[in-house]
């Protein structure tokens, strides 16, 4: 079997936002029905020449039942690829057949993870507001993931406001432009952090690494979505949530908003209300939703590159695009 190989600008525009969306909500839906296999992501700790940390790269396996797929993504961050024009997330992605172990795709990861991380939130609101509903967002953090948290937001929901805030303020100019055509009102730049929370939802793609979203300025029938490698929320709101939802139990208490509480024992797994695939098939009603403060910490999972991959992959082949590799050269 020859291998199809896809690049970044060959994916691109393959899959829309909405179809994105879709493959994450069916793969929620079939973790919660016991079709999918996603361990934790591990992290391997890098160091540079002179034994300085370097960030890590995490290896990311998953296998996928209502699509017959598997594979394993590898994603790493570096804040110095910026010098080189290039993004902070790095990302690729292994493609096998199941049922015969052979490669079938080797692929750019990181528009892939980008739309992923994107859709898994429009997955899950999906899964608690409906479709359709009319909210006031606040995003914290104008880079590569904040761009498609916009996109998917509006493909599953009115977006009636936008208020961004990045501490790096051009940045939340230049997106205000990108994204005015997908919000049915105004986008406006914060210069304070408060004013980006004065929303119905928030969502936190920064790098930073201390909290920027605090309880003071948080009120109850807010759904914050932690999405972030560390902890950008203050520790008091995570503590102060009605319910705190996850996609998966063990990475999040490993990394992301939710470490460093429970390193210091306030914060476990029996105090997780439910996992975004329980959600999905409502085995967890989540009751009214206006009195409550929902924290949705999703630091991303295998399960959801794999399908979304499997996909890229389906509709490569349908157009002939990619080039053909044979690992094996067995011709
Ligand atoms: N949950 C997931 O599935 C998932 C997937 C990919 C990336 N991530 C994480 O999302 C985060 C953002 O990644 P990215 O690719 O968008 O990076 P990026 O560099 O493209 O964008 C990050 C933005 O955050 C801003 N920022 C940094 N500190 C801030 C602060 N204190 N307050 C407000 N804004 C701040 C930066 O100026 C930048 O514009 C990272 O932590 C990354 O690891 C999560």
């Amino acid at each position: 079997m020859k291998t199809r190989l896809l690049s970044k600008k060959q994916m691109q525009g393959l899959l829309s936002m909405k179809e994105v969306v879709e493959l994450c909500a069916r793969t929620f839906e079939d973790e919660a029905r016991g079709g999918v296999d996603c361990p934790a992501k591990v992290p391997t700790h890098l160091q540079g020449p002179e034994g300085q940390p370097a960030g890590t790269v995490s290896v990311m396996p998953a296998f996928v039942g209502w699509q017959n797929a598997a594979g394993c993504k590898f994603i790493g961050g570096n804040t110095g690829r910026r010098s080189r024009g290039l993004p902070y997330i790095y990302a690729s992605q292994l493609m096998i057949d199941p049922a015969t172990g052979d490669l079938a795709g080797v692929m750019d990861a990181e528009y892939l993870t980008q739309m992923r991380t994107g859709a898994q939130t429009g997955a899950a609101l999906r899964f608690m507001k409906g479709e359709g509903a009319s909210l006031r967002v606040g995003l914290f953090g104008c880079g590569s993931q904040g761009y498609t948290q916009i996109q998917a937001l509006a493909a599953v929901a009115r977006i009636t406001e936008l208020r961004l805030y990045d501490i790096y303020r051009p940045a939340a100019e230049k997106m205000a432009g990108e994204v005015a055509g997908l919000v049915q009102g105004p986008v406006l730049v914060c210069d304070e952090p408060s004013q980006a929370a004065d929303a119905d939802l928030i969502a936190l793609v920064t790098l930073s690494l201390t909290p920027v979203l605090k309880k003071e300025w948080v009120r109850p029938g807010t759904l914050i979505f932690a999405l972030g490698t560390y902890q950008e929320v203050e520790s008091e709101l995570i503590l102060a949530a009605d319910k705190v939802i996850v996609d998966h139990i063990g990475q999040t208490m490993e990394r992301g908003c939710l470490k460093t509480v429970v390193e210091e024992g306030r914060f476990g797994p029996e105090k997780v209300y439910a996992t975004v695939s329980q959600l999905a098939l409502g085995q967890k009603p989540l009751g009214d939703l206006s009195a409550q403060i929902l924290l949705c910490v999703m630091i991303g999972t295998g399960m959801l590159d794999i399908a979304v991959g499997q996909e890229y992959l389906k509709r490569a082949k349908e157009k002939g695009v990619g080039a053909l590799f044979d690992f094996l050269e067995e011709e």
